[in-house]
């Protein structure tokens, strides 16, 4: 798309939420310490839709505007990373319609985001197996990661056909691997070389985990990296989750004293 076309549409979207108070709560926001990446579990779409007599599709096409708005928050407020739990390895166990309509989300999101986030400088990416996606998805995610590959901005990471405990069998996989060719010594595997074996290799370990709608549980999301995340949990369910909400997580989380075990 034209240059200024883009630059109109983050102009515009600056507008409509950047209010001077919005300004003021981001610029506080900004002299505490920032969480480097936020990973959240957005959950609650389906009791979203059921509370309104619609199906559960409805609360996940909901949910994808939040996932919007949460992404420019995090992105104003200049987040190193944002990862967002969107389908997990257990969620094949759901309604073949309702998968159906999840698989379709990242050719719509492209569809109707990719210029933002290109814009806005984001680099898109993918945490998952990507191999069991229908070719369309993959397809989605592909032009994604083309189109924001070269992007220094905020990393955004849709963890999709993501469960934790794969990921690290996977990671293990390829370690027995190379140690039985001889490729690598078993000595050599300590915590940060397993760590460089998982999806998440490149990125910081979470500083924060937010979970919507009530459940207080990990749901098999980064069990290795959340290790010493602050946790934040909101009844809110995710289709209802704002950008002010966002903001007291971060809020709350510049109040907690991290301490790794030590005093
Ligand atoms: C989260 O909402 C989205 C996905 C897991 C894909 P849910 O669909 O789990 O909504 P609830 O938990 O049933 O309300
Ligand atoms: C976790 O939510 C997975 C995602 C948000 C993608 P679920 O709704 O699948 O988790 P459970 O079943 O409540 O633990
Ligand atoms: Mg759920």
């Amino acid at each position: 798309m034209i240059h200024w076309l883009k630059k109109w549409l983050v102009g515009y979207h600056r507008e409509t939420e950047k209010t001077g108070t919005d300004r003021e709560r981001i610029h506080t926001l900004q002299k505490g310490p920032l969480p480097r990446h936020v990973a959240i579990i957005m959950d609650g779409n389906g009791r979203w839709a059921k509370s309104r007599g619609m199906p559960r599709v409805a609360g996940h096409r909901a949910g994808m505007k939040t996932v919007r708005h949460i992404t420019r928050a995090a992105d104003d407020l200049g987040i190193e990373a944002l990862t967002l739990y969107s389908f997990s390895t257990e969620n094949w166990k759901r309604p073949k319609e309702e998968v159906n309509y999840l698989m379709g989300l990242p050719g719509e999101f492209l569809r109707t985001d990719l210029d933002e986030l290109v814009a806005r400088n984001i680099r898109v990416r993918m945490l998952g197996e990507e191999d069991q996606l229908p070719s369309h998805t993959r397809d989605a995610i592909m032009k994604f990661k083309e189109a924001t590959r070269d992007n220094t901005g905020m990393i955004l990471s849709f963890a999709l056909n993501y469960g934790s405990r794969a990921e690290m069998i996977r990671a293990m996989h390829g370690i027995i691997d190379d140690v039985i060719s001889g490729k690598l010594e078993k000595e050599a595997v300590d915590e940060e070389y397993f760590g460089r074996a998982l999806y998440t290799a490149d990125l910081p370990e979470p500083d924060l985990m937010i979970r919507t709608s009530g459940e207080v549980r990990i749901s098999n999301f980064m069990l290795w990296q959340l290790a010493y995340s602050e946790l934040w949990f909101t009844d809110v369910l995710w289709p209802d989750f704002t950008r002010e909400m966002f903001f007291e997580a971060i809020d709350d989380f510049q109040r907690r004293s991290r301490r790794y075990g030590a005093v």
